[in-house]
């Protein structure tokens, strides 16, 4: 029976931490609504002890959020894990999410602890935080440059301590694909009881390699994906959620696990967070990116109009987004150009067309893209009556217009 993977976003905690990316508390309330509707099953709403503007919005959040476990983030001091359990308080389900570095290299140059040290604080830190909520999320930090007998050891710790799930995050985006995957396989085989552990990834796209990793987790047992909208984050940001999410539902036959997402709120929860942020996406953002699910290629966009499925694997309406955006440009063909005009509302003979059509391909050696304004122009300006002089003068007129 294929398997329910958690998915945790971390939109309003990893993902609000990258420049650019504030949002004050009713932003943060707005999307984590989205965030609900999407049916994530946890949202990470922050990082309490960080301000009291943080604080403010993780508690907020947990008033209001009706379906998902809302999570804040603690180090390993009793004063942050106070502090989360706090924010996190009236939540209907609520997390306490606390993590300490394991690599040495952090250990040395950041926390100047050992690893007995090290180990102490993470069964301390759990135990603490236990004492507020029983749903504890222990995080290994850099783990995935953590001497992997040390790793087994501290997870192991930390579940005796009674962490309920222990988060593996590839914190620099160092890892590739069948490294990480062994070593989701490696805990479960190598520490006490590791088949029961309930495994979390968190993985960072330094390396662009974010969405693999994670996928490949799922793949060596991993029980849940923490990720964000858009893929924001730290640096190169985190898993992007809409990529998981649609590689998982569009390649179901390759996996024999499942997400209980509402996949129809992706493509709105990607715009909310782009109006929130004011922060576009590449157009060629994977599955929410402007050219997702656009084709200019005259031969493409016959297929398409054909059957969709010729050039898209995925369709728009899936993730929520409205219609098939045929892009007109010089490689379009008559085919494209006519229904287009059909759904503006035209309707031209094939000789007129073909004057449209000229028309068209003039403007496109002047501009990449042919907007539906420039196509309303050019149709209404006498293509049918007047002939091709008019036509020519006017488009000549809209080519001298300011874009
Ligand atoms: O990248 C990371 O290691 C983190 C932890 C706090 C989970 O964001
Ligand atoms: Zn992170």
């Amino acid at each position: 029976m294929s398997k329910p993977i958690t998915i945790f976003d971390t939109t309003l905690r990893d993902g609000e931490q990258a420049p650019g990316f504030g949002m004050n508390i009713n932003e943060k309330l707005r999307m984590a609504a989205q965030l609900d509707l999407l049916g994530v099953d946890v949202i990470e709403a922050g990082f309490p002890i960080c301000s009291q503007g943080d604080f403010d919005a993780v508690k907020a959040i947990a008033e209001t959020v009706e379906n998902a476990t809302v999570a804040g983030l603690a180090r390993t001091r009793e004063e942050d894990i106070d502090r989360a359990g706090e924010a996190i308080a009236p939540a209907k389900k609520g997390r306490i999410h606390t993590f300490i570095a394991t690599s040495d290299i952090h250990m040395e140059h950041k926390l100047k602890m050992n690893r007995d040290e090290v180990l102490a604080e993470a069964d301390k830190a759990v135990r603490h935080a236990k004492s507020w909520c029983d749903d504890v999320e222990f995080s290994a930090e850099d783990a995935t440059r953590t001497d992997p007998e040390f790793l087994f050891e501290v997870i192991h710790a930390a579940v005796e301590a009674g962490a309920t799930t222990v988060n593996i995050p590839d914190t620099v985006g160092y890892a590739v694909p069948w490294e990480f995957g062994q070593l989701i396989s490696d805990i479960r085989k190598r520490v006490p009881g590791g088949d029961k552990i309930n495994i979390s990834v968190h993985c960072h796209n330094d390396l662009g390699l974010a969405v693999a990793n994670s996928l490949i987790a799922v793949q060596n047992g991993a029980d849940q994906v923490e990720c964000t909208i858009n893929g924001i984050g730290e640096r190169a940001g985190n898993a992007s959620l809409e990529e998981l999410a649609m590689a998982i539902h569009t390649r179901q036959n390759q996996f024999d696990q499942h997400l209980n997402l509402n996949h129809q709120y992706i493509y709105p929860a990607s715009q909310t967070l782009i109006e929130i942020t004011g922060q576009n996406l590449q157009a060629n953002k994977a599955v929410v990116g402007q050219n997702a699910f656009s084709h200019e290629a005259g031969i493409h966009q016959h297929g398409v109009l054909s059957n969709p499925l010729t050039y898209e694997i995925m369709t728009p309406a899936t993730i929520g987004k409205k219609g098939n955006d045929i892009v007109l440009g010089k490689h379009s063909g008559r085919k494209a150009l006519n229904h287009r005009l059909e759904e503006l509302g035209f309707t031209f003979t094939r000789e007129e067309l073909d004057r449209v059509y000229d028309g068209f391909i003039e403007i496109c050696d002047r501009k990449k893209i042919v907007s539906d304004q420039d196509l309303i122009y050019l149709s209404t300006n006498g293509v049918t009556e007047l002939g091709d002089e008019f036509v020519q003068n006017n488009m000549q007129n809209m080519l001298n217009r300011e874009e």
